[in-house]
């Protein structure tokens, strides 16, 4: 939540920050903000709304400056105005300030500030910072990278921070704690800071990803200085980015989220590519093959996520129990981290997350770690947090995904739980050779099953059609597609603002069946396997309530087609993987009614991509 982006170096610093900001505007879009030092001056443009709105304020305006920082808002403390925007400034101008988190303790060092006589403009948790660091600077006489280093030892909270001085017209400070911040060495002395590598790839391919607690100073002329909060220098790991450029822009599609579903054959083919071969028979995870003796060994792998990753979490629960005989409980992060969990030794602990920075998720393991267990990550964005802090895990390899609601990440996790299940299973002889073989030649030819999905995209949009009007929606699935009916329910109302649930379908008759009549299209997942026929008779019970079916079923099915109003037929495959082909329709209807009703679909309201505050 909120993206941070800056330049120091010989080249407008303006263009480049402004181009970043819009990079990052997946992590929020309430508001956009600037300052630029120009000629021993900070000038500040700041506008509410997107960064669109930002640069229709500044256009025409005389925009000049070599350093420059921007900020996109996601908000937290504060409504989502011109003044709530950052950069955020010091009373006298000489120190502007970006900030991506929350200051927990704002309220009192506010207070403190305030009886100094420290007048405040805006209601935001970041304004105390910037004060802070001016008290700091003018009473201890310091430079502003160790003012900067002082006041972070008063902060209770997430932070990444840039700080612009117009003192020190040649340097940028930086630091970070639980909120991501990348730093780019430029190729002509320059550098880039930014909350994620999207807006430096394009200018340099060198980066060094901080850790929590350092603090950075980029110098125009000493270079890249790294210290921790105790002052001592650090060496910087420098890596080399592999992202390419094209993978953030829409290339032809007209929104991201469309590129992202039509991107999936190749994102599930990178996710398996290098890690298994059904013709040769086998299946590894390098990154935790040395930890799987100990996963099957645990008394259970307890899953934690958020969101759509806790629903892939849940298809991953489905898959494990049942090939690889391993407990398995899942847990939304969130939940997990604040009830006191019983958590021993011998335990796994399995964070699944796309953006690796979720807030939720990375205390739920940092709570794991510190009772000694085992923690492990499967993450989209190299380098990301969870990454990091984990004991080992797997890369999903899909490729940045900018749009707002998850597509191609979540079929990626939902590959790499597979992978990790059969991995198990074989391992500890728990699923016969017959089935594995079996298992690994209907993964590989998943990918070209989701592009015959993809072909059905016109059947599925006139479907689309008819229902874009509805207020509500069920979705419905039996057992693995229980998770896809969630995770259908999800996408439909966080992009159409049409309200939808996902029940297990068995469930509907103790209570959502009274909300089934003429109008309430209900989707089901009715795919040939073990529930077949009690999906069935679910689906007679809606009909006989007048509720209007949309089925997923398999190729050729006459029964469901008989009774339903619409079906969207996809491949037949082993039952384990219809996740992975169930929810492309899901996606492509959700994707179609939301642009039917003119909504924002990479840019949902009041969401971000990377939820970095609890
Ligand atoms: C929904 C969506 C969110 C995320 C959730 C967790 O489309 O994208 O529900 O899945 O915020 O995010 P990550 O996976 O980055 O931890």
């Amino acid at each position: 939540m909120c993206g941070i982006v800056a330049y120091i170096g010989k080249k407008e610093a303006y263009p480049i920050v402004v181009k970043g900001l819009k990079r990052l505007e997946y992590r929020g879009y309430d508001s956009a903000g600037v300052a630029l030092l120009d000629q021993g001056t900070i000038n500040l443009y700041k506008r509410q709304g997107k960064v669109a709105n930002l640069e229709a304020f500044t256009e025409g305006k005389n925009i000049n400056g070599h350093a420059g920082i921007g900020h996109t808002r996601w908000a937290t403390h504060g409504l989502p105005n011109d003044v709530n925007a950052h950069p955020h400034t010091s009373t006298d101008g000489k120190i502007a300030l970006i900030h991506n988190g929350i200051i927990e303790n704002y309220g009192p060092l506010k207070e403190e500030l305030m009886s100094r006589g420290y007048e405040f403009k805006s209601e935001t948790d970041t304004e105390v910072l910037v004060h802070l660091i001016d008290d700091i600077q003018k009473n201890e006489n310091v430079s502003i990278a160790e003012a900067v280093r002082l006041a972070l030892h008063s902060v209770v909270g997430a932070y990444a921070i840039v700080v612009l001085s117009k003192e020190n017209p040649n340097q940028l400070v930086a630091a970070r704690k639980s909120s991501p911040l990348v730093v780019g060495i430029g190729k002509d002395g320059d550098f880039f800071l930014a909350s994620d590598a999207t807006p430096i790839i394009e200018y340099t391919k060198r980066v060094v990803y901080l850790e929590d607690e350092e603090i950075a100073v980029v110098d125009l002329n000493d270079g890249l200085k790294i210290f921790n909060i105790g002052n001592q220098e650090v060496t910087p790991y420098v890596q080399q980015l592999e992202m390419q450029l094209e993978a953030l822009e829409k290339g032809g599609y007209e929104h991201f989220m469309m590129k992202e579903i039509y991107e999936q054959p190749r994102s599930i083919t990178d996710c398996f590519r290098g890690r298994m071969n059904a013709a040769e028979g086998w299946v590894t995870l390098g990154g935790i093959k040395e930890y799987e003796q100990k996963i099957i060994n645990a008394p259970r792998i307890i899953m934690i996520a958020c969101g759509t990753s806790w629903h892939a979490c849940l298809v991953g629960e489905y898959l494990i129990e049942d090939l690889a005989r391993i407990n398995v409980e899942v847990e939304y992060a969130s939940e997990f981290r604040y009830r006191n969990p019983i958590i021993n030794e011998n335990d796994v602990i399995l964070a699944v997350s796309q953006s690796g920075e979720t807030a939720d998720t990375m205390a739920a393991l940092e709570l794991a770690k510190s009772k000694g267990a085992t923690i492990l990550g499967i993450c989209n964005v190299v380098g990301s947090s969870i990454s990091r802090i984990t004991d080992a895990g797997s890369y999903t390899h899909a490729g940045p995904e900018i749009g707002v609601a998850s597509t191609k990440a979540f079929t990626a996790q939902v590959t790499v739980l597979t992978l990790m299940a059969l991995s198990l299973a074989h391992k500890k002889g728990s699923i016969s050779e017959t089935k594995f073989h079996t298992l690994l030649t209907e993964l590989e030819a998943i990918p070209e099953k989701v592009q015959r999905i993809l072909e059905k995209n016109t059947h599925i949009e006139s479907i689309a059609s008819v229902y874009k009007d509805a207020t509500n929606a069920l979705y419905l699935g039996r057992g693995s597609s229980f998770p896809v009916a969630l995770e259908g329910a999800l996408k439909l109302k966080e992009i159409s603002y049409i309200h939808a649930e996902g029940y297990p379908a068995a469930e509907m008759k103790h209570g959502p069946i009274a909300l089934i009549d003429e109008e309430m299209p209900v989707f089901v997942i009715a795919t040939k396997g073990t529930s077949y026929e009690k999906v069935v008779s679910n689906i007679q019970e809606v009909k006989a309530r007048k509720g209007k079916i949309i089925a997923i079923v398999t190729e050729g099915d006459t029964q469901v087609r008989d009774l339903a109003d619409h079906i969207i037929e996809i491949p037949e495959t082993d039952e384990h993987l219809v996740p992975l082909l169930a929810t492309i329709p899901l996606q492509l209807l959700s994707y179609h009614i939301a642009v039917m009703r003119n909504c924002n679909v990479d840019q949902p309201r009041n969401l971000a991509k990377s939820v970095t505050v609890e």
